[in-house]
């Protein structure tokens, strides 16, 4: 997407800063608001998962066919992601975490600017959460946080500010307006939460993974309820709820669910990798009633979306190179495009459907399993 382009999908709000001293001139910081495309009505977000990316050329892939090992490299991730950039022009991209593979990465950061580096170069926004294997190179999970948060042209955040104890790094909302000039210009009409779902149980008595904790949990609820006020408050007031989105890393127990009776997908690996205790988060989500569909990664060989009691649990699939796959099954990427409703008066609404679909790293990078995760007019009571 080019840079006039990538104007118009976001507004470029300038906030200036007073600083210290009469002296200092004011800085200036770019702050952009997400918002709905006008001509087309749309917000289209591109999920990657699980890049795993290390120290460059020097890194060879895991699980690719015998002769493709000899020419492969961190570089075909980033060569995918650039290719898939241009090709869905999406108005975000999203990093759901493992986006450096720490124990091969000889420096955290270095590696963090090489596989960030098509986003930033993208000019689209972009914002990335942790896995469980980007602490494990030079960086601690604040320090690697920290880091991600300096780079260009992202939206990510550490935590946000006004609360005192959040557990983890990278604990966050984004809100998608409406189209420039519309009634909603001012309005959230998808809520975008991010979560750090953590690397490992600290607690003895739990084996495995991380999960969600209830401080986060809070946070999610406190800023669900904000949102839906301001969705109905004047001016312009709407009805009901802003769909939600919310993006981590590793899986919810609540994703073994399925079955191939009611996925849409593949699940190429028999244990769904959660952790082994139940934090609630699905429930959380499930009262709050904003939350849509939840999209992660970390099960590189599950690429598939179920709903449950109104939620759509979603894999994007394996992304990167340097990371466990499945020689012949292609690395993916998940997108995902809310579209808009069209008034009575003839402007733009709220809402109207959430689409999804994945992109596979082949020649043509062909789009499979195209999906409706939600549409308004399927769910009346909430809207
Ligand atoms: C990796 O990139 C190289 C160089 O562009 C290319 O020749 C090779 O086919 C790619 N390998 C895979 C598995 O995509
Ligand atoms: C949106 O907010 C701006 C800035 O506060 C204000 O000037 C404008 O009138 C608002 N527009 C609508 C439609 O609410
Ligand atoms: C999916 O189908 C299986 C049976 O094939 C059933 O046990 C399971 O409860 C279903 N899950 C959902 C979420 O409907």
């Amino acid at each position: 997407m080019g840079a006039a382009a990538a104007a118009a999908a976001v507004a470029v709000v300038l906030v200036a800063f007073l600083c210290c001293g009469a002296a200092q001139v004011q800085q200036q910081q770019r702050q952009r608001q997400l918002r709905f495309d006008g001509r087309r009505g749309e917000f289209r977000v591109l999920q990657v998962a699980d890049m795993h990316f290390a120290d460059g050329k020097t890194t060879p892939c895991e699980d690719v066919l015998p002769q493709q090992m000899a020419a492969c490299s961190d570089l075909n991730t980033t060569a995918f992601i650039r290719r898939v950039i241009l090709a869905e022009k999406p108005d975000l991209i999203v990093f759901t975490g493992d986006n450096i593979f720490g124990f091969d990465a000889t420096d955290a950061a270095a590696s963090m600017n090489a596989a960030f580096a098509p986003a930033v170069a993208s000019n689209i926004p972009w914002a990335a959460v942790l896995g469980n294997h980007d602490q494990e190179s030079t960086l601690s999970r604040q320090g690697v946080m920290k880091h991600i948060v300096g780079m260009k042209n992202t939206l990510s955040q550490v935590n946000p500010t006004g609360v005192h104890v959040i557990d983890g790094y990278g604990n966050y909302n984004l809100e998608v307006h409406g189209v420039q000039g519309s009634n909603l210009v001012n309005k959230s009409l998808l809520n975008l939460y991010f979560l750090d779902s953590g690397d490992y149980s600290t607690v003895p008595s739990i084996p495995g993974y991380g999960w969600i904790k209830p401080s986060q949990q809070l946070w999610f609820q406190h800023t669900s309820s904000k949102l839906k006020r301001s969705y109905t408050n004047k001016p312009h007031p709407q009805k009901g709820q802003a769909p939600g989105l919310a993006y981590f890393h590793i899986p919810l127990p609540e994703y073994s669910s399925f079955d191939s009776s009611n996925f849409t997908g593949e699940k190429l690996e028999g244990a769904i990798s959660s952790p082994t205790a139940n934090s609630g988060f699905f429930t959380t989500m499930v009262e709050s009633g904003d939350v849509k569909a939840v999209f992660t990664g970390h099960d590189h060989l599950n690429d598939f979306c179920g709903e449950l009691t109104g939620i759509h649990l979603c894999y994007a699939g394996g992304f990167g190179y340097h990371a466990y796959g499945k020689a012949g099954w292609s690395r993916r990427a998940r997108m995902v495009v809310a579209s808009l409703e069209k008034t009575d008066k003839g402007s733009w609404g709220g809402v109207k459907s959430i689409k999804t679909w994945k992109r596979l790293d082949d020649e043509h990078l062909t789009a499979i399993d195209g999906q409706v995760l939600w549409s308004k007019s399927f769910s009346r009571k909430g809207m």
